[in-house]
């Protein structure tokens, strides 16, 4: 089986629309047939300041929603980055193998830093990118299940995996991006030329899954369409509108041209009470298991213990090699 690996931030508390539809709505598929690697980056969390009693609640949080999703533990691997010690290790090595300027160019810093000003940005949020390669490349994996917004760091990880192995021998795997088009990159509700983000989306804009269904209901009702009323997916005349059908099409599992059809000459408020609808039918049963996993934080932790050996056992073989490669004295 062709391996996958992705992470996601606990920092935000509930994940929102955008997490989901991007990325882990295809990592719930890929573990049917794929050997799955999927992780809570808490160390990537750090690299801007965390409460650290949130930072712990928020970790658990993280994973009681991946396993609401559907992650299963008896067909993926569930852990949290900070319990397998090799990402530090790997992270480091491949820090002196990025150049200044490449790590420079990552526009994700770029942008995290412009909003928090110079001085305040950590150099950990510099390093972030690096962090993430070293994440890819501990387990080998041939795909990444990400939005578009990772890409640059999927290139970096290519670009760090083929240097890597030019110098010092074929070691790593390097690895594709798994990024569907369809989903690649929901938009904030109220402005459709930007992302569905925690930083940059406002309050009415952002679908949090655990917020109250009620409120989820109401920002779609409210949702920013066109004064046109036709409802047609084009993304470039039409991106409110083409964002609600995306949404509803993947949560409903049904064509997007076939939505079309069921909504020709019918306006936007038939189309948003729907989609409304939809969305309360797939935020309330999510809501009420991430709280059953919430309420067993021994279970939860026991999958966490299970996942941190299974990952340890494949990240530790392929630092080793690393180590080895790169010329570290074996400590006997
Ligand atoms: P994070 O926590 O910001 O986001 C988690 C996933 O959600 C996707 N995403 C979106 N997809 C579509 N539309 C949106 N509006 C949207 N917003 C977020 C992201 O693309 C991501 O896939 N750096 C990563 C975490 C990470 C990682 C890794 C990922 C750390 N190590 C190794 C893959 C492999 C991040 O911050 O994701």
């Amino acid at each position: 089986r062709p391996r996958v690996l992705s992470g996601i931030q606990p920092t935000a508390g509930s994940f929102h629309l955008g997490n989901y539809l991007g990325a882990v709505r295809q990592w719930v598929a890929l573990q049917e047939s794929h050997d799955a690697f999927y992780m809570v980056v808490d160390l990537h969390a750090i690299t801007v300041p965390q409460e650290p009693a949130d930072l712990r609640a928020n970790t658990r949080l993280a994973t009681a929603q991946l396993l609401a999703a559907g992650l299963d533990p008896e067909r993926c691997t569930l852990f949290v980055q900070s319990h397998v010690p090799e990402h530090a290790q790997l992270a480091w090595i491949m820090n002196c193998l990025t150049g200044f300027g490449e790590a420079s160019r990552m526009t994700q810093f770029k942008d995290k830093s412009a909003r928090q000003g110079s001085d305040r940005a950590s150099v950990g949020l510099f390093t972030y990118p690096i962090l993430q390669v070293a994440d890819i490349l501990l387990y080998q994996a041939n795909e990444v299940p990400v939005g578009e917004d990772q890409r640059q760091h999927i290139e970096l990880t290519r670009d760090l995996a083929e240097r890597f192995n030019g110098r010092f021998g074929e070691t790593f795997t390097v690895p594709k991006p798994y990024i569907l088009k369809e989903t690649a990159k929901i938009f904030d509700l109220q402005d459709p030329s930007i992302k569905m983000s925690k930083s940059a989306s406002t309050p009415k804009g952002l679908i949090n899954l655990l917020d109250d269904p009620k409120a989820t209901a109401k920002k779609v009702k409210s949702a920013v369409t066109d004064t046109d009323t036709v409802i047609r997916y084009d993304t470039d005349l039409k991106p409110g509108v083409s964002n609600l059908l995306t949404i509803y099409s993947t949560l409903t599992r049904t064509g997007v041209a076939e939505l079309e059809e069921k909504y020709a000459g019918k306006g936007y408020g038939a189309l948003k009470t729907d989609l409304a609808e939809v969305m309360v039918d797939f935020v309330t049963p999510f809501r009420e298991r991430t709280q059953q996993y919430l309420d067993d934080p021994e279970t939860l932790d026991s999958i966490l213990a299970k996942g941190a050996e299974k990952a340890r056992a494949v990240a530790g073989e392929t630092l080793a090699q690393a180590y080895d490669r790169v010329g570290f004295l074996p400590a006997k």
